[in-house]
């Protein structure tokens, strides 16, 4: 059958919201499919290159956000939080481990979530999941949680309003690395932590004078004075992503212009499902969460049906599988695929697989298991000769207090202070920066064995 699309419809599919009216779909698409894309077929192709040199080991590839973005907490002031926090991130990567970052949001479209289960039950009450705003409310009522297809207009103009801010930054000036010491956050806890990236202003501000005196400057470089955030998302909700799919003038392909880059979930990558058609037809560079019991057989056949060409910085392969179990499964799939001569960008998202639940009914995870997890990527890329190629992270610019642990230690008991998060619980900018550094260590261990 031939891709476009709407194909996607004719396939089984999973974790989609059921809306009652049928005819509000269609106008709230219609509407949709007029709206102009929010990001341009030139930048997809762009942020590929940058994927290729991540995927040949030559770059890193940063990708960050909200778990789920939201219409409450939709902000200036935190756009720009999380935007300093990735710059911060970005730096400490760069300077001290090394090699040149992909910046990628999770940010501008993150607003569909899959759930474990269809129905919530509070005090005998069933109603349906909350799947993110751009589906249906997180109020516990029965109002609240039906499906509406006006959200995805809303979704849409935040996100339009969010990449435009985000635009303004990058180019504005607040990017501009002269303004490295700014892009502190103001409540960095640990004497220690703010102190080692006060160090590293103080080296990169030593090397721009030294620079300035050689007469390379921010007005004469376009790269000491801006930078590029790419946006992406999980393309969960298909009508949406339907809608944002259009034609390149330039080319003639199709490109999901709702984000540069798509990825599907762990729950939503069958093979012969409706996610997975919709996601081979589109141009974008793409992203498939790999859990504890993914196969490399299925890591195969997905490359085949999404990338048949081998295209290098087509595919990100996003492992997830959680400390305890990623020295057991990975191993063995990187061994497998080794012998198939794939491009496939490896990275870790060290969160999908550390959730617990505390004994208070938090959802939360250890920054310990968090930490675990990316070295033991790291180690198991370094051993089978594979590059650990990019790390996928939920966190926020804010001082929440979502995961136990890290250096200002967030304890069961203080979770509740700062608890804000309307689905998977978050690292805070002083974790987040934390393990920034550990991967720098690490990057650097890479840089060093390569010379
Ligand atoms: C997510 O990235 O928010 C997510 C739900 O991931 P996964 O599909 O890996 O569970
Ligand atoms: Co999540």
């Amino acid at each position: 059958m031939q891709w476009n699309r709407e194909s996607w419809q004719n396939f089984n599919i999973l974790q989609q919201p059921i809306y009652e009216n049928s005819d509000k779909l269609q106008s709230c698409k219609n509407q949709l499919k007029k709206l102009p894309p929010l990001v341009f077929a030139g930048e997809v192709r762009a942020l590929k290159d940058e994927l290729k040199s991540a995927t040949l080991g030559k770059s890193f590839l940063l990708q960050g956000g909200d778990c789920a973005e939201s219409f409450s907490n939709f902000s200036a002031n935190n756009i720009r939080d999380m935007f300093k926090l990735m710059l911060q991130m970005a730096i400490i990567l760069t300077f001290a481990g090394g090699v040149p970052v992909v910046k990628i949001g999770r940010i501008a479209g993150q607003f569909a979530k899959p759930r474990s289960s269809d129905f919530e039950e509070i005090d005998g009450v069933e109603l349906p999941s909350y799947r993110g705003d751009i589906i249906n409310g997180f109020e516990f009522t029965k109002e609240a949680r039906k499906p509406d297809p006006n959200r995805m207009i809303e979704a849409y103009n935040q996100s339009t309003s969010t990449l435009n801010l985000l635009r303004a930054f990058s180019r504005g000036g607040l990017a501009d690395l002269h303004e490295v010491h700014k892009w502190n956050l103001g409540f960095l806890k640990r004497g220690e932590l703010a102190k080692k990236f006060q160090n590293l202003a103080n080296e990169i501000t030593r090397t721009l004078n030294f620079m300035e005196a050689c007469g390379i400057n921010s007005a004469n470089t376009q790269n000491l004075r801006e930078t590029v955030l790419y946006t992406s998302h999980e393309a969960l909700l298909l009508h949406y992503e339907e809608c944002l799919t259009r034609i390149d003038s330039l080319t003639g392909d199709p490109y999901d212009c709702s984000a540069h880059m798509l990825w599907i979930g762990e729950r939503t990558r069958g093979i012969n499902d409706a996610h997975v058609n919709f996601i081979s037809g589109i141009k974008n560079p793409v992203g498939i969460k790999i859990g504890p019991n993914g196969t490399a057989s299925e890591i195969l056949a997905l490359c085949d049906k999404i990338n048949p060409n081998n295209e290098i910085g087509k595919m990100n392969i996003i492992i997830r599988m959680g400390a305890d179990k990623i020295g057991d499964r990975l191993p063995k799939i990187l061994r497998e695929l080794k012998k198939e001569n794939r491009a496939i960008l490896f990275s870790i998202d060290p969160m999908h697989g550390n959730t617990i639940k505390t004994a208070n009914n938090y959802k939360t995870r250890k920054f310990n298991q968090i930490l675990s997890e990316v070295k033991s990527f790291f180690e198991i890329c370094e051993a089978e000769s594979v590059y650990a190629g990019g790390i996928h992270l939920e966190m926020t610019g804010l001082d929440v207090t979502e995961c136990t642990g890290g250096a200002f230690n967030v304890t069961e008991e203080t979770l509740k202070k700062r608890y804000e998060t309307q689905c998977d619980p978050r690292l805070n900018a002083d974790q987040a920066l934390e393990l920034a550094f550990l991967i720098a260590d690490n990057l650097k261990k890479r840089v060093i064995k390569e010379q």
